[in-house]
């Protein structure tokens, strides 16, 4: 055995460390969409349990976010120790380059961090996650810096438009974490399934909400049912669920679907907490079932060695069930935070819906995806922007 590898520290709890979270600029009411579309309110409301969504403004996008979702945890905990950041989404854009090294130069990362991008829908945050969690369980001196980051957008007058939306949430994945131990079983279920996708053509997400709903929930059962073989915890042991979130009502049925399953009680108000921020934001993809995360770490006071299930879906499909421990503390280290999820997104912008479907209209056309150059009109008040294109490459800068 070489001198470095056996200097590495044997196994340790892992998990995460601190986390933040990052929206767009603007907020749609989905009043203001419901009067537009001739709806009932509650259809929104209570059918689909969503309030408003966020909507990136013209120098926004998954970069911009996910780099301000970070920032504060680089303010808080420095560089020490990260040598990989995983920068998850499926609304990437580019093809080549990875915002993952784009955020690695926005927040002024060393050079020594490997940078990488990864997709599989909204699964993909949770990917990054695990993958995370083998780092630095490989070397535990290691921290590794996740970015989910997502804006989700369907075609207007469709069904799915109410539940678009856009938000990113990083977190700081090692060892000895102070939030969330992450617990070694995982339940994984895996299939081949068009329930919704986006051709490298499209700007808009193509979709089958009816199989995307009942493949949600296989996906839940599945992962469930893998997660028991490999050992993991009885149904009474689990004391708080999160689920993926495109709209909250989604994560009802699932935990509805999963209680039958497993022959356990369930009642919605279990899931009333974590749905707090996501009613707000809208869909975020691969960053919602941690913003719901954020919300019950920042909502709950009684979390104290509590154990989460935390069940992730991906269309298309891939599901995953982990578990973890909130450690004892949990309070301090989110008072950081305490308010500020809540203050970023009052502090969003109304956005009337004439202009929010102009927004959306540029996006098939020069919009935020085009390699066109140009200037972006400055609108954000984020900690970065996307200043334009030139050359094809696109520009970010720091605003303060
Ligand atoms: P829809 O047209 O709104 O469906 O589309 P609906 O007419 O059945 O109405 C929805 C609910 O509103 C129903 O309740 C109605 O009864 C109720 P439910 O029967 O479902 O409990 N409702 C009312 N409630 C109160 N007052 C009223 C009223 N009227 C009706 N007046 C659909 C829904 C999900 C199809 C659509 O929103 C959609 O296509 N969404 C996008 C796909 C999606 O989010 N699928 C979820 C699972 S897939 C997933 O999570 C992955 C994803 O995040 C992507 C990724 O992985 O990358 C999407």
């Amino acid at each position: 055995m070489s001198e470095a590898t056996s200097a590495l520290p044997g196994p340790v709890p892992v998990g995460i460390l601190d986390l933040a979270v990052a929206t767009g600029h603007h907020v749609l009411d989905l009043d203001d969409l419901a009067a537009h579309n001739g709806v009932d309110p509650a259809k929104y409301h209570v059918g689909l349990g969503q309030d408003a969504f966020s909507v990136p403004a013209p120098d926004e996008d998954i970069v911009t976010m996910g780099a301000a979702a970070a920032l504060p945890l680089i303010e808080r905990h420095g560089v020490e120790g990260i040598r990989t950041v995983l920068f998850a989404t499926e609304s990437g854009v580019d093809q080549s380059k990875s915002a993952a090294v784009v955020a690695h130069g926005l927040l002024g990362l060393p050079s020594t961090v490997r940078a990488v991008e990864l997709k599989q829908a909204c699964y993909g945050g949770t990917a990054a996650l695990v993958a995370a969690l083998g780092i630095v369980a490989r070397d535990p001196r290691e921290r590794v810096l996740v970015i989910a980051s997502d804006v989700a957008r369907y075609d207007l007058d469709s069904a799915a438009e109410p539940t678009q939306g856009a938000g990113a949430v990083a977190f700081l994945v090692g060892a000895h974490p102070e939030l969330v131990e992450i617990e070694p079983a995982s339940g994984l279920f895996s299939a081949d399934v068009d329930d919704f996708w986006r051709p490298n053509d499209r700007s808009t997400a193509l979709v089958d909400g009816r199989l995307s709903v009942t493949a949600y929930v296989d996906a839940l059962l599945g992962s469930w049912d893998d997660l028991a073989a490999r050992g993991g915890p009885a149904p009474h042991e689990i004391d708080r669920w999160l689920h993926h979130q495109p709209f909250t009502k989604m994560a009802l049925k699932a935990h509805r679907a999963w209680g039958k399953h497993a022959g356990a009680e369930t009642s919605d108000d279990d899931l009333a907490t974590g749905f707090t921020y996501n009613r707000r934001t809208g869909n975020s993809y691969t960053a919602s079932v941690f913003l719901a995360l954020a919300a019950l770490l920042d909502l709950d006071d009684d979390l104290d060695g509590r154990r989460l299930a935390l069940f992730s879906y991906g269309s298309g499909s891939v599901g995953e069930l982990l578990t973890g421990i909130v450690k004892p503390g949990y309070r301090t280290l989110r008072r950081t935070d305490a308010g500020s999820v809540a203050a970023t997104l009052d502090a969003r912008t109304p956005i009337a819906v004439g202009d929010y479907r102009a927004l959306h209209a540029s996006h098939s056309g020069p919009g935020s995806a085009s390699s066109l150059d140009r200037e972006n009109p400055r609108v954000t008040t984020g900690p970065f922007r996307f200043a334009g294109v030139t050359g094809g490459a696109r520009r970010y800068e720091r605003t303060a």
